[in-house]
């Protein structure tokens, strides 16, 4: 069991995100709440995983599914109560599993009192915690658009004034510069710290620093001034651990972020890899140039090797379902699920699993109607007004809508896939019958227990932790190939991330190296389709 009391646990942690919205549904109202997950502890536990990050459970008018908070300190009744969070809080703990919450410090909800308050007049108290700007009705301050489509700025007639929002008109953003501010939410963390929870994943951290009059939004001048500050007041026990979503993080910042020295965070989400495959916006899909992929991970595991830590995930709540993405879907689905999982489990950084792609879930067919999330909604109205044609508009969306990864969790082959007795909130993936966790676990070859069998083997061997990486084949397009290597062991990763059979020779040195874990049952000369194998030398056989 690891030392959670100790700097640095996490290293050799496994974490697993949870979407309380489709997760599990335990009074039959269509909505996953905490009871649910409550009662998914045990298969939690049997995965292997020691944390879970908790997307937002807090008070919400739900435009963004939780993320637009109205109340810090209360849950959002459909998910349960406090008492309830209280028990998945012990519950967890007592299986070794951590509940990491989601932070969103760099907004909140229009609903949330000191935004009501910050309305009624330039002289409220609260006025400020909140960015505002003089404007006319019509002439914004300037063109700055939002994340989630249209101007970041809107305006409030009875102020006569603008304020700024990175993300939806309902999201104000709040203001860091003002000390009181900053001041609420560290109280607001401890009382969470207080309650139990041992972890936090931060919301659009690298946000928190705008300068608008400047279009500075990521990466403002006092960005990690805040954010030691925030470190220093509210993450005070060196057993706490922090993510932070930096999507502005190359890795000279990703070194600063997760500095060994722990006075900012112990790592980032960054998603240089994520943004390989597309050409000008996230809907402008382009295939995955795998030559450029491994060069990515490779500077980052180099870089970070050492002065930093990394994050290792390929699929959250805003991104599609991978084995769609970067697998293959249909003909060899479990193999590429696996193939995906153990070209990432070989690295160095603290893996995220995201529910469901331990089974490997996969994105589903909707219609243009049938889309729920804000995002995805405000570009079909963009594009439709644009003139772009209906199909184009639907395969973007089909391929890279944060609804791929929001449909429900699918737990056995009855209705609803297990995940409620009432109406769901949001359809459930057709190919429930044949993808489900209750299928994965009566079945030795499963998805499901690769996942656990890795996570078995990063606890197991060092050199998961603390191995040199070296890439091999860098130009090879369906090879990815590389080593991790300490002194007293070593570890080799070889992936054909292809349909195709391929020819390889293992390098020299590997001859007879153990097979850790692979993907096909017997060993050959050539690669199957998305074959995955892990061998060893050294250390503790
Ligand atoms: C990032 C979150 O992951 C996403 O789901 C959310 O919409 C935005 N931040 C705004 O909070």
């Amino acid at each position: 069991m690891l030392d959670k009391t100790k700097y640095g646990w996490w290293k050799s942690a496994v974490f697993y995100q949870i979407y309380p919205k489709s997760f599990q549904d335990s009074d039959g109202d269509g909505l996953g709440d905490i009871p649910g997950i409550i009662s998914r502890l045990d298969y939690l536990e049997k995965l292997g995983v020691d944390g879970i990050w908790l997307s937002p459970v807090l008070d919400s008018p739900q435009v963004d599914n939780g993320y637009d908070i109205s109340d810090y300190r209360a849950i959002w009744p459909p998910y349960g109560a406090m008492r309830d969070m209280e028990r998945l809080i012990s519950e967890a703990k007592k299986r070794g599993i951590s509940i990491i919450m989601d932070l969103v410090l760099n907004h909140t909800s229009d609903r949330h009192p000191w935004f009501r308050e910050a309305l009624k007049g330039r002289d409220n108290p609260y006025h400020d915690y909140y960015v505002w700007r003089e404007g006319e009705p019509g002439t914004p301050p300037n063109d700055m658009r939002a994340c989630f489509g249209g101007s970041a700025w809107e305006y409030v007639p009875e102020l006569g004034q603008y304020y700024f929002h990175q993300y939806a008109v309902q999201q104000p953003d709040l203001n860091w510069d003002n000390p009181r501010v900053r001041r609420e939410l560290y109280d607001m963390i401890r009382f969470w710290v207080n309650k139990g929870v041992e972890g936090f994943r931060l919301d659009v951290i690298d946000s928190i620093a705008k300068e608008p009059d400047k279009k500075i939004t990521a990466r403002g001048p006092k960005l990690h001034e805040y954010v030691r500050e925030l470190s220093a007041n509210a993450f005070i026990e060196p057993g706490i651990v922090t993510v932070g979503e930096a999507w502005s993080a190359d890795t000279g910042e990703a070194k600063k972020w997760s500095a060994p020295d722990g006075s900012e965070l112990s790592m980032v989400f960054q998603f240089e890899h994520i943004c390989l495959d597309q050409s000008f916006e996230k809907w402008d899909a382009v295939p995955l140039p795998l030559p450029k992929l491994k060069r990515c991970f490779e500077r980052w595991q180099r870089e970070l090797h050492g002065e930093g830590w990394n994050s290792l995930f390929l699929e959250n709540h805003d991104l599609p379902r991978v084995v769609s993405r970067w697998g293959d879907d249909t003909a060899f689905r479990v193999e590429s699920a696996k193939c995906l999982a153990a070209m990432l489990y070989g690295m160095e950084g603290t893996p995220y699993i995201y529910q469901g792609e331990e089974i490997g879930m996969t994105n589903v067919p909707l219609g243009l109607s049938d889309y729920e999330d804000v995002e995805t909604v405000n570009m079909i109205a963009e594009r439709r007004a644009r003139g772009y044609p209906d199909g184009e508009i639907l395969a973007s969306a089909r391929a890279r809508s944060r609804d791929n990864a929001r449909t429900p969790m699918q737990w056995d082959a009855s209705e609803n896939a297990g995940f409620t007795t009432g109406r769901p909130w949001f359809a459930v993936n057709e190919n429930y019958r044949g993808i489900n966790v209750r299928s994965a676990l009566a079945d030795p070859d499963s998805v499901f227990y690769f996942y656990q069998k890795l996570i078995a083997l990063r606890k197991k061997h060092p050199v998961f932790r603390d191995g040199e990486f070296t890439l091999l084949e860098p130009e090879d397009e369906a090879l990815f190939v590389y080593t991790r290597c300490t002194d007293a062991e070593r570890l080799l990763v070889i992936c054909n991330m292809s349909g195709d059979a391929r020819k390889y020779t293992v390098p020299a040195g590997f001859e007879n190296a153990e097979i850790l874990i692979g993907n096909y049952k017997g060993v050959s000369d050539v690669l199957r389709p998305w074959e995955a194998r892990m061998m060893y030398e050294g250390g503790t056989r």
